[in-house]
This record gives structure tokens, sequence and C-alpha cells, in this order.
């Protein structure tokens, strides 16, 4: 069966014209074809739909075929554009090429013209398919972000407003165990001990998860943070708790990167928090270092604590999620959804190496910074 093709001759010679439409219709196409001479004759006919291919002679009275190219770059449409023509010199056709013509031949060598034709084809397909593989990818990217931010204002919205019934359950509770404590029994009082203890913890999921949906909401300007500074800033924060486990925090050379200071802090604080609570029976010993790696840094912060199986890794940065039982080790699990979420708005990764017995090393990659903002 012959291959429909329908081509837009630019050509003055209506003998050339039905000799080029023959070979193409031996050459097992079923060609329909319009024939234009001047510019807006062929400005009407790209009006209409269905072209697969311009073929044009180079030089007719009043027009040629640069021209011809330019009104069919003009017209927004992609098909292929091959000159026909007569001998019109080596500088000529590469002058042509270069302008976005796809082919030229001569027109005693119309043999060639229907493997022309046929490659000329395929690969005005493969644009296509190309250029439709990059708008679904676009519009797949704008679905995600979409879907990102109302996800975001929705954890946003429902913690935001969840605050004010819980308070009231809260402060009604309390006042139950305060005005009638002494009229319940024992069992009463366990019950309400668990009802404030629960009301305590959802208290404070909340506030995370509000700190969660925040991270990149205040659109900072992003500045030089020098991070042994911000690691400096997160180990004042864990005095205590580094105090209390006898924990030595120790660090390589650590760069200046492009971010927001608090967060970087609060990062580190997550993760050397963690490296403390998950500790083994041995004082905690935690480095902090950094390597360049091509365009980026990556920083490892490793412990000597309980290490965990990586099988679970990918879970442990979801909020919420941990691997090991509150009453074992305090939290709700919202640290490393908050690590994950500042090293991913800052366009790095975040990962962990460990084995259980065997301590933790958590890595995170930043974008390196542009020199002069380097300290
Ligand atoms: N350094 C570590 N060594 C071993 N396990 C870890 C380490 N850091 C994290 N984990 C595991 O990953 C889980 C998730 O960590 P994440 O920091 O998100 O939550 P959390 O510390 O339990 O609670 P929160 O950070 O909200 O106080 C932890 O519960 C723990 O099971
Ligand atoms: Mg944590």
């Amino acid at each position: 069966m012959s291959t429909p093709l329908r081509v837009l001759l630019v050509e003055d010679s209506e003998s050339d014209a039905a000799l080029i439409v023959r070979h193409l219709n031996t050459a097992d196409y079923h060609v329909s074809w319009e024939r234009v001479e001047t510019a807006s004759q062929m400005r009407a006919a790209l009006e209409q739909p269905g072209w697969d291919i311009v073929i044009a002679d180079y030089k007719l009275p009043g027009f040629d075929a640069p021209a011809a190219l330019a009104i069919l770059q003009q017209s927004g449409l992609d098909l292929p554009f091959t000159v026909v023509s007569g001998h019109i010199g080596e500088e000529t056709a590469v002058a042509l090429m270069k302008a976005g013509a796809h082919d030229y031949l001569m027109k005693n060598h119309l043999a060639r013209l229907s493997p022309v034709v046929e490659r000329e084809l395929g690969e005005a397909r493969m644009r296509r398919e190309r250029r439709r593989g990059q708008e679904e990818l676009r519009l797949s990217l704008e679905e995600l972000a979409r879907s990102n931010a109302e996800l975001e204002q929705f954890a946003y919205a429902v913690s935001h407003d969840l605050q004010e019934p819980l308070r009231m359950v809260a402060s009604y509770v309390q006042l139950l165990e305060a005005r009638y404590k002494d009229q319940l029994d024992s069992n009463a009082r366990e019950f309400i001990a668990y009802a404030v203890d629960g009301v305590a913890r959802m208290k404070r999921m909340i506030t995370d998860l509000l700190a969660y949906s925040r991270i990149g909401k205040n659109g900072k300007e992003m500045v030089a943070v020098d991070c042994e500074a911000a690691l400096g800033q997160a180990c004042a924060d864990l005095r205590a708790c580094i105090t209390e486990a006898d924990a030595q925090i120790s660090h390589g050379p650590l760069p200046t990167v492009l971010g927001d200071a608090d967060q970087f802090a609060h990062l580190f604080q997550n993760l050397i928090g963690n490296a403390i609570k998950f500790r083994s029976q041995a004082a905690p010993r935690v480095h902090v270092s950094a390597e360049q790696n091509g365009p980026e840094w990556v920083f490892s912060v490793r412990d000597n604590g309980i290490g965990l199986d990586t099988q679970f890794a990918d879970r442990i940065f979801m909020v919420f999620q941990r691997l090991h039982a509150r009453e074992d080790y305090a939290g709700t699990g919202i640290g490393l959804a908050i690590a994950k979420k500042i090293v991913e708005h800052r366009g790095g990764r975040i990962w962990v190496e460990s084995e259980p017995g065997k301590g933790a090393t958590f890595h995170f990659s930043v974008p390196a910074s542009p020199p002069e903002a380097r300290a």
C-alpha cells in the first residue's frame, strides 16, 4: 500500500512540478500536492493543515528558496524543507542548509528524491516525538510542583487548624484531673494520664508537622553560610544533650555554601541529635566532614551508635516514620524528614550508610557555591 504524502511545491515550472510528483508516486507514495510560486500563495497554502513536506525550487521569478524557507519558519510549522533545483553551487547550498533547509538535490538527480523524502519524514517524526516527550515531561513536572505545593498547603492548614481543638481537649482533660482527682479511682486517673500523654504527643506532632510544612516557605534570600559556624550553632543548641551523653563531636574542614544559616544549623542538629540519641553502650563519637565531589559538596555525619538496617533507609526520611519504639527512644520521627526537605530545597540529596550495631553515616549533598561565595 502506498503512503499518502502531502507535498507543498514551491515551483514556477508546471512540468518540473509534475516530474517531482511522478518520481514520488513511482516510489510508492500516494502524493497529493499543491504548487505555489509567490510568497502570498505559500502563506495561504501553509494555512491549510496536513502538509508533510515542502519541496522548493531555488530560483523563481520574484521568489526563491531562502524566502520560502523564512516563510515556513515564520509559520512555526516544523516541516522538512528540501530544495530541488538546477546547479546552485556549493556555497549557496551550504548557506541554505545553515539557514535550516533539510536537504538539497539537483533536478537531474531526482532518483535521490524519495530516499531523501523518506529520511526527512523520519527525522521530522523524531523531532515531533522528542518535542512531545519534552512537553509531557514539562507538564508532569508542573503537575508535580502543583501537587507538592497543594500538599504543603494542606499540611500547613491541617496542622495549624488542629491546634485549637487540641488545645481545648488538653485544657479540659487537665481541668478534669485537677478538679476531680480526689474523687476518681486509680483506673480513672490512669486513663486521664494516658489522655494527657496522648494530647502532649499529638501537640508535638502537630508542631513538628507545622515546622516541616514551613520549610522553604519564608522565601529567604540565599546567603553564604559558613558550615563550621552552623555546626557550632547546632552543638550549642544540643549542649545539654551532649553533656548528658558524654558525647564528643569532632569535625574536619567544612566549606561555605549558599543557603539559609538557620536551616543548616537545624540540619546538623537533627543529624547529630540522632547520632547521640541512637547511641550504643559506648559514649557517642560523632564526626562531621565534607568533601567536594565535582559540582557539589558531600557532607558526612558519622556516628558509633546502634546503626540501622538500610533496607528501611527510604522510610526513615518520611514524616513520622521510625525504626525504633517510642518507649525506647523519644521522638516523633520528623527530624530526618525535615533534614531531607532542607537538603532537597537546596538542590541536594540525603542518604544513609549503615549496618546494625556498626554505627551510621548520614550523607547529604549541596551544590558547591560559586568561588567568590567561598570563605
Ligand atoms: N544515627 C542513627 N542511628 C540509628 N538509627 C537512626 C539514626 N538516625 C535516625 N535513625 C532511625 O531513623 C528514624 C527516623 O529518624 P528521625 O530523626 O526522623 O526521627 P526521630 O529521631 O525518631 O524523632 P524526632 O527527630 O522527631 O525527634 C529514627 O526513629 C531511627 O529509627
Ligand atoms: Mg531525630
